[in-house]
């Protein structure tokens, strides 16, 4: 797929650079929000960085007005081309890229591979699908050039003062661009970089993907928590605001709770609340689908955050929406009893099936792609910079370093006596949303994933029997040893033929 130009090329570029400027110690493309922050944090640390955006029509100086505006009188090179802002890099180059994920980033990559010498690196911080991640890595390894796919968490501050870093891809790549990242990334009380190595291949992006998707899990929870207390408490938002402060200032502290609090508070030009104003459709770029594609994928019953993902779509069916209130009426705007010290109990056991949920998904991919993940090293990393920061991180931390093989985090003595302690206020809560119609998709689908976990006795055994009576596709019995399977003439009228037992 790429071609590497010869070495007179090289030569030449060589004997420029020497010659005429001083090197920069990292080349950054892409000067969108990510990438123009990313860019600023890397000159504070230290760190000279050339610049590049691809020219598009109405967009021509996005490089002079950054070196002329955010980047003024700083350790910058703006470039024109990504032959000068190769150029302009010391050996062994690193190439970041902050661009849109999909063809764009290969479409780079592309005219990047000529102008590269072996032992560069190629870095993608965009939220790329770990898939074409692990495909970049091989492809570029056959040409000598090292590929990492880095899941980069934090916004447009977190870039700037310190985002959660998440890189994967060539191992042998991770000493030479380990300065820079470290560096940049956000820090823990003890100074620890929220930067670590997750793994080969797709592991960084994959890494990312499940952030988003425990991203998605913790929003949402946190919406039907408003939800409640809008609906069925009648709660003002500057009532709402200060029970969410107060929450950040417990066990639930993290930052989505804390910009929940804000944003409840924030009021528009006119002094109306601006939270009122804003329509009821939320948006996605695809990360959380992806989360929930890759828990079907792994055969994981990843519930609670699918919920996430279908709460979102639903949300967007506006004119189906719009109808079925008409019909079947919108939930009623009561007075209840619900007690928000029961909601912040239902919020937080929500919470740890969620984060269960997800590292489950983090295990099984780590088995299947032979990633050997630390998952307490990546909670680790999670606990600041990132959307998702908590303090409750700290506690999955701390389960895997006394557990490093805990199969659930459920089992874990911590999570296993709050959830035990949470389970009656939780199920009041999910109880009086269910009869009172208020949706609370995310909260229940935790609380049936316990409930389905901690049965003994499934109903499965009726599936099988169905399964062998309508298609012969057999049943183990519970008075033989497993892995040993039966099929039943169950009509009278069927064969002895039995369906093969195989994944489709
Ligand atoms: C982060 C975020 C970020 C993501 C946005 C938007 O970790 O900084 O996860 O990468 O792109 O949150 O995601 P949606 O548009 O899908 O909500």
């Amino acid at each position: 797929m790429f071609v590497v130009k010869d070495n007179f090329y090289h030569l030449i570029s060589d004997i420029y650079t020497i010659y005429t400027m001083q090197l920069s110690d990292i080349g950054l493309i892409g000067l969108a929000v990510m990438g123009e922050n990313l860019a600023l944090n890397m000159e504070s640390r230290g760190f000279r960085v050339t610049v590049y955006n691809r020219p598009a029509a109405g967009e021509e100086l996005v490089v002079e007005r950054f070196i002329s505006g955010r980047g003024k009188g700083k350790n910058f090179f703006g470039t024109t081309s990504l032959t000068e802002l190769v150029s302009s890099l010391a050996r062994p180059r690193r190439v970041m890229m902050m661009i849109k994920a999909g063809t764009p980033v290969d479409d780079v990559i592309g005219e990047l591979v000529p102008l590269l010498s072996p032992g560069d690196v190629i870095i993608d911080g965009g939220n790329s699908d770990f898939h074409d991640t692990a495909r970049r890595v091989k492809e570029l390894a056959a040409r000598d050039l090292y590929f990492i796919g880095m899941g980069v968490s934090g916004g447009e501050l977190g870039a700037l003062e310190g985002p959660s870093l998440m890189p994967g891809g060539s191992p042998e790549a991770w000493p030479l661009v380990r300065p820079v990242f470290q560096a940049i990334a956000a820090k823990l009380e003890d100074g620890s970089p929220c930067c670590e190595w997750i793994g080969r291949g797709g592991a960084g992006h994959f890494v990312k993907t499940v952030h988003n998707g425990i991203e998605y899990g913790d929003m949402q929870l946190i919406a039907e928590t408003y939800s409640l207390l809008k609906n069925r408490k009648q709660m003002r938002n500057e009532e709402m605001a200060e029970l969410f402060e107060a929450w950040d200032r417990g066990e639930l502290n993290s930052y989505l709770i804390g910009i929940t609090a804000n944003i409840l508070r924030f009021k528009d030009v006119d002094g109306t609340y601006l939270l009122d104003k804003i329509r009821d459709v939320a948006g996605q770029k695809g990360t959380g689908k992806w989360a929930a594609i890759a828990a079907l994928d792994e055969d994981d019953p990843l519930s609670l955050i699918t919920e996430a993902v279908y709460a979102r779509l639903l949300s967007a069916m506006v004119d189906e929406r719009t109808e079925a209130a008409q019909r079947y009426g919108s939930h009623a705007h009561t007075d209840s009893h619900i007690r928000t010290e029961d909601l912040q109990e239902a919020l937080y056991a929500a919470k740890i099936v969620s984060y269960a949920q997800g590292f489950s998904l983090l295990k099984r991919a780590s088995v299947q792609y032979d990633w050997d993940l630390d998952l307490g090293s990546i909670a680790r990393i999670w606990r600041n910079g990132c959307i998702i920061r908590s303090v409750f991180l700290q506690k999955i931390t701390k389960a895997y370093e006394a557990v490093p093989d805990l199969k659930n985090l459920l089992f874990d003595t911590f999570f296993s006596g709050k959830i035990q302690s949470s389970l009656p206020a939780w199920r009041k809560i999910v109880s009086e949303a269910i009869l009172s119609g208020v949706p609370v998709p995310a909260m229940c689908a935790a609380l049936t994933y316990l409930d389905g976990l901690r049965t003994l006795h499934s109903p499965a055994n009726l599936i099988q029997a169905q399964r062998d009576y309508f298609g012969a596709h057999t049943y183990e019995r519970i008075d033989r040893d497993p892995g040993i399977f039966f099929h039943t003439d169950w009509t009278g009228v069927g064969g002895d033929t039995t369906s093969g037992v195989y994944t489709a």
